[in-house]
C-alpha cells in the first residue's frame, strides 16, 4: 500500500469539484487519510515545483496556484500514485481522455497556463516529498 499526494487546485475548489474529485478517489477505493483546505504560499510552491522553475508556465503556474484555496488529500491504496495520475487524465485537459477528471470536467481557458483541476505525485519520491511539504506533522 503507497500514498499519494493529491491537489484540487484553485480552479476545481472555485467551481465546486472538491466534492466530485473526492468523490472518484473514495469510488476507487482509495482511503483518505489526510485533507485540508491550504491558502499555498510562495515558499510551498517554490519547493512544490522545483522542477519546473525557469520553465516558461512556473511564474503563471505560481501565481495560479495563490489565486485560491487549494484542497489538499493524502489517500492510500495499492498502487495509489500511478492510479490517481490515470484517474486525472493526461496534464492537457483539452485532449484527456473521458472517463478521467481533467478529460470529463476540464476545458482550454486560453490562459498562460492549463488549469486542469487536480494535481498528483508521480513517483514514489515525489510522493514521499510532496506530503511532507503539504502534511509535515503527518
Ligand atoms: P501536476 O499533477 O499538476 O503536476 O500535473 P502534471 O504532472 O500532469 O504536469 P507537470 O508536472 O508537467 O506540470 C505541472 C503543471 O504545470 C500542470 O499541471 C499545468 O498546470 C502546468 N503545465 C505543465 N506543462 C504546461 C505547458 O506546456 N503549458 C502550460 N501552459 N502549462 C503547463
Ligand atoms: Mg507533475
Amino acid at each position: 500500500v503507497s500514498r499519494t499526494l493529491i491537489l484540487v487546485k484553485p480552479d476545481g475548489v472555485r467551481r465546486g469539484l472538491s466534492g466530485e474529485v473526492l468523490r472518484r478517489i473514495e469510488a476507487k477505493g482509495y482511503e483518505l487519510v489526510a485533507v485540508e483546505l491550504k491558502n499555498a504560499d510562495d515558499a510551498l510552491l517554490a519547493a512544490h515545483y522545483a522542477e519546473h522553475e525557469g520553465k516558461p508556465f512556473y511564474a503563471p503556474l505560481v501565481d495560479f496556484m495563490k489565486s485560491g484555496p487549494v484542497l489538499a488529500i493524502v489517500a492510500q491504496g495499492q498502487n495509489v500514485i500511478p492510479g490517481f495520475r490515470s484517474l486525472a487524465g493526461t496534464t492537457d485537459p483539452t485532449t484527456a481522455a473521458p472517463g478521467t477528471i481533467r478529460g470529463d470536467l476540464g476545458r482550454d481557458w486560453g490562459l498562460k497556463v492549463q488549469q486542469n483541476l487536480v494535481h498528483g505525485s508521480d513517483s514514489d519520491e515525489s510522493a514521499a516529498r510532496e506530503i511532507a511539504l503539504w502534511f509535515p506533522t503527518l
